[in-house]
């Protein structure tokens, strides 16, 4: 059974507890959107797209919260929850896209019951657009890849990090519907292990065949013809073709570029960012005891400095292409990236 990451049930918020994988797979309920603030904080869900529907979904709760007798405090209400919501996670675009959607369903209804129920209504919509938008994705992207290829990943930009199927994991899965047999390559992705805690996990969960590797050995198996073609996904993709992805990505490009492996990204058009400049990211920086400790078991001396972004930028002349809902983009970006608006 395909994993569904987030999901609304009878006014409520459910979601797999990503920081107990691989261990155990537990469901968490919440009817409090600052639960759903402290949920994308911590982690227990994460990765672009499946912030964005949380976001949203956060802000259903909110609206049901809300005691609020008409429009204007509760568009009030509303702000306020998505300000708490907002200020969880700087990086990835998909969270400002899904509260500002929610945000402007809620301001074009006349009263407070409509808009509950529309909100509601267009939350779970989202959701549900969320995987049709990742097969088309998955369709997109199979065609750039071959019979008995080896794809490396690194992060999670699977069914997981998404509300089910995936970005990139949802190229490699419709690649292998496709009747091409093919093989991943996952790496570890230090410090919070996206690729060993959850790609592994769900790949091995559906069948897919696939290698862990530590970060270490991505220079190695692409040095060694152990690599076809690497994929990802990204938390904010510029008009210029700048990806913003897991702080790593920006290794793994590089390497891939040495040796001549083309290097995708895949991701849906919430995921893009129009207006903001490389220079105008935040890139998220996280607890130093990420870094100093693995679980509960410390690895590294007390009071060291550390240094620990979440995410990297990867220039646009590293990227063989960007694959979309809408179709793929490749260089010149700036001029492909606006074809694909435009087709929307
Ligand atoms: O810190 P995370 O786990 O939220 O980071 C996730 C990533 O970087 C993913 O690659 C990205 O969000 C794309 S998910 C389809």
């Amino acid at each position: 059974m395909a994993l569904k990451t987030v999901e609304w049930k009878n006014n409520s918020v459910i979601m797999i507890d990503q920081t107990k994988l691989p261990s155990s797979l537990e469901y968490v309920t919440y009817t409090d959107y600052n639960q759903v603030a402290d949920a994308i904080r911590t982690l227990v869900v994460r990765g672009a797209p499946a912030i964005g529907i949380s976001g949203a979904f956060g802000l259903a709760l909110a609206a049901l919260q809300s005691d609020a007798k008409e429009k204007d405090q509760l568009i009030q209400d509303l702000e306020t929850a998505q300000k708490t919501l907002l200020k969880t996670r700087p990086t990835a675009v998909n969270l400002a896209w899904g509260l500002e959607k929610i945000m402007s369903v809620a301001k074009s209804e006349k009263t407070v019951g409509q808009i509950r129920v529309s909100i509601v209504e267009v939350a779970k919509q989202m959701a549900e657009d969320d995987i049709q938008i990742n097969m088309s994705i998955g369709k997109n992207g199979s065609k750039l890849f071959s019979k008995n290829d080896t794809i490396m990943t690194h992060c999670n930009a699977g069914a997981l990090a998404t509300v089910g199927y995936g970005t990139a994991l949802g190229v490699i899965r419709a690649t292998k519907e496709s009747g091409k047999n093919i093989k991943v390559i996952a790496t570890e992705t230090r410090p919070v292990q996206q690729g060993s805690r959850l790609t592994a996990f769900e790949l091995k969960h559906d069948g897919i065949d696939v290698s862990l590797i530590p970060d270490t050995a991505v220079g190695y198996t692409m040095a060694n013809g152990l690599v076809n073609g690497v994929i990802v996904g990204a938390d904010r993709i510029l008009r210029t073709g700048h990806v913003f992805n897991k702080i790593g990505t920006y290794q793994v490009a590089t390497m891939a570029k040495q040796h001549n492996i083309p290097f995708y990204v895949a991701a849906p058009l919430s995921t893009f960012d129009m207006k903001n400049n490389p220079e105008d990211v935040i890139i998220e920086q996280r607890k130093a005891s990420e870094v100093t400790g693995i679980g509960d078991k410390k690895t590294a001396p007390d009071g060291i400095n550390v240094i620990n972004p979440a995410f990297d930028m990867t220039p646009p002349e590293l990227i063989a292409g960007i694959i979309t809902e809408k179709g793929v983009a490749k260089a010149p970006f700036e001029e492909s990236i606006k074809k694909l608006f435009q087709a929307n």
